[in-house]
Parts: structure tokens; C-alpha cells; sequence
């Protein structure tokens, strides 16, 4: 292990028993390095909490290692925890404090000397734009002010890993970005920051590496560039229907999936010119209320890896 590594994860595997047998992590390897925010890409339980909670030490392995600066989390938990911050998927109540006190709080425990932890804390509130509440009792502010309050407290007193399970959620548009800056931030300064998020596109302009995990198997993993490069030279066309019209796309165009009125192709970028003259048309006979045309992203190459796994491909037919 470099001395760069905070977190390696050596195939690791999780079976929640009980009448409903679950795999929820089959084998899973990743690491991440100081400095870097790792992203980790998924639906709805392919085993993203599971796999972070074993590195905190609240869910115990059934097999394989997991390094966290240096420490062997499996067999001493605590130790290693102690060098990892967690913001869990849900938010630990906080009732009978402020945003602040608990912000606070949380940064003495963590062993900061009250005058930085107060700096800090007033930093990161005047960052997240938390203000307005930061000394209203907790009972009385929103889910998204809650969620940033959880954020803040999870990052007043860093560890060397940090551990953010879906820190979006509930999080406006103009705070999200606030909160991108901070977890940039992080990294910049040195630890580690290993990200749960459903957020593919905000998430590709913030990461450094991606993992998608499917059904507990990492399905690919590599630099947002590395990911999408096989898609160099493909544009992504997005129609919005007018209600009741049906669309033929013109030949060329690979359908990427509808969603309602919403329907999207990919085409080959030297085609584009052709594409927007027949957009334009459907625009003119009242088929389309209005179209775009935008490089292939992030989102693209998880739809295809986790829709073609769904398809029935196995998961190392997908990756290679
Ligand atoms: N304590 C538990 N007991 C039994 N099964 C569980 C338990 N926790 C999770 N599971 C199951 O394990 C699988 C993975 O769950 P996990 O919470 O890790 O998914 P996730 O990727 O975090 O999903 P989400 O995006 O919805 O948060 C799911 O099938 C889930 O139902
Ligand atoms: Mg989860």
C-alpha cells in the first residue's frame, strides 16, 4: 500500500441473512488515495451503504480486507474509525441543539481546540449558506438545512478518510453547489473522500475516480475521462414530445430510453448537422415541442453499464 492510500478494499463480501438471503456486496475492490474524492455510483440497493458502513465498522465482513490509513479496520474497528469521518444516510437527530452547538459539538469530541473548532465552524456555515439558521433550535429547520447541518458536523474535525453517503439529498440546487465546493475543498486539503451519490452529472465535475457498483459487484471503475472515452464522437439528442406524438428517429441514431414526453438518442457526432435539419422539421409538423443536442456524459455510460447488466449480461461481460 503507498503511503497515498486511506482506503483499500480487497474483495469484500456481505450476505445479510434471514429469509430473504441478500449478497449485498460480492467481491468488491476499491481504493482511495488522499487527495481524491471517489464517487460511488449505484441504484437502489446495489449495496453502496453496506459497503461503507463496513469500512466504519458498523457491518462486519464476511470476507475480505479493508486498509483505512494504514489500519486493518476489520480486526480493530475502532482504531480505524477514529480516522474516518461518516455522513450516514440519515441524519443523526439532533433535537434540543442549533445547527451550530452541534456543529460545535461535534468538532470538541473529535478532539478540537474550542477556538478552531469555533472558526470552523462559523466557516463552513457562512459556506453552506446556513446562516439564516445556524442558531435556530434543530426541531425547527428544514430536511435540506438538516441535511447541510449533518454535512458540516461530519467534516468540522476531518479524518484522513471521509465518508459521505447521498450528501445531496434534500439539498436545494444553489446549496448543492456550495456543498460541491466543500467536498472539492476536502480533498484539496488532503483527505480522502470516498462519495455515495445518485447525482451522476453534478458528480462528474467533482470527482477524481468513479465506481459503479451493480447488484454488489463493481461494474467498472476509472477517472470520469477514463469512463466516458469510449463515447468520444457520440452526441446525445434529447427530444421533449409534444403529448400524444409519437416519434421515428432517422437512421443512424442508437435510442437511448423515453421518460414520459422526454425521448433521447445517440448519434455519431459527424452526423449532427443532418440530426438538427430532421429535429427542426419535427419541430415544424408539431411532433416535437423543442430538442438539444449534448456530448455524451457520465450518465450515458452508467445507463448503458447497468442497463446492459440488467439486459442479462454478466457483470464481467459488461466491464471488459
Ligand atoms: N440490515 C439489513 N438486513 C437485511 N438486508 C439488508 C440490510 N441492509 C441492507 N439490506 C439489503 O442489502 C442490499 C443492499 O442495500 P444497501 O443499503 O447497501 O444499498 P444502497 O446501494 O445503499 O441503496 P440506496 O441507494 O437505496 O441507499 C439491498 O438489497 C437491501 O435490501
Ligand atoms: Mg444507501
Amino acid at each position: 500500500m503507498g503511503q497515498d492510500e486511506v482506503l483499500t478494499i480487497r474483495g469484500l463480501r456481505k450476505r445479510y441473512r434471514g429469509r430473504r438471503g441478500v449478497q449485498a456486496n460480492d467481491g468488491i475492490d476499491l481504493d482511495v488515495r488522499a487527495g481524491q474524492v471517489v464517487g460511488l455510483l449505484g441504484h437502489n440497493g446495489a449495496g453502496k451503504t453496506t459497503l461503507v458502513n463496513q469500512v466504519v465498522g458498523l457491518v462486519l465482513p464476511d470476507e475480505g480486507t479493508i486498509t483505512l490509513d494504514g489500519i486493518d479496520a476489520v480486526a480493530r474497528p475502532d482504531e480505524a474509525r477514529s480516522r474516518a469521518s461518516i455522513q450516514a444516510q440519515a441524519n443523526v437527530p439532533i433535537s434540543g441543539l442549533t445547527p451550530r452547538l452541534a456543529i460545535e459539538l461535534v468538532g470538541r469530541l473529535r478532539g478540537g481546540h474550542r477556538t478552531a473548532v469555533r472558526a470552523r465552524a462559523a466557516e463552513l456555515i457562512e459556506a453552506l449558506d446556513l446562516s439564516p439558521w445556524a442558531d435556530t433550535r434543530a426541531e425547527k429547520v428544514s430536511g435540506g438545512i438538516a441535511r447541510l447541518t449533518a454535512f458540516a458536523m461530519t467534516v468540522v474535525q476531518p479524518g484522513r478518510l471521509v465518508v459521505l453517503d447521498e450528501p445531496t439529498n434534500d439539498v436545494d440546487p444553489v446549496r448543492h453547489r456550495l456543498l460541491w465546493q466543500q467536498i472539492r475543498r476536502l480533498a484539496d486539503d488532503g483527505a480522502g473522500v470516498l462519495l455515495v451519490t445518485h447525482n451522476v452529472r453534478e458528480a462528474e465535475r467533482v470527482v477524481d475516480r468513479l465506481a459503479i457498483l451493480d447488484h454488489g459487484v463493481v461494474l467498472a471503475a476509472d477517472t470520469p475521462a477514463g469512463l466516458t472515452a469510449s463515447w468520444q464522437g457520440t452526441l446525445t439528442v434529447e427530444l421533449d414530445l409534444l403529448p400524444g406524438a409519437a416519434v421515428t428517429w432517422p437512421d443512424g441514431a442508437r435510442p437511448r430510453g423515453s421518460d414520459r414526453l422526454r425521448e433521447s438518442a445517440s448519434i455519431a457526432t459527424e452526423d449532427a448537422a443532418e440530426v438538427v435539419r430532421w429535429a427542426q422539421h419535427q419541430v415544424d409538423q408539431g411532433v416535437i415541442e423543442r430538442y438539444s443536442l449534448v456530448p455524451a456524459s457520465l450518465e450515458d455510460v452508467y445507463v448503458e453499464l447497468v442497463g446492459a447488466e440488467h439486459a442479462g449480461a454478466s457483470a464481467e461481460e459488461v466491464a471488459a
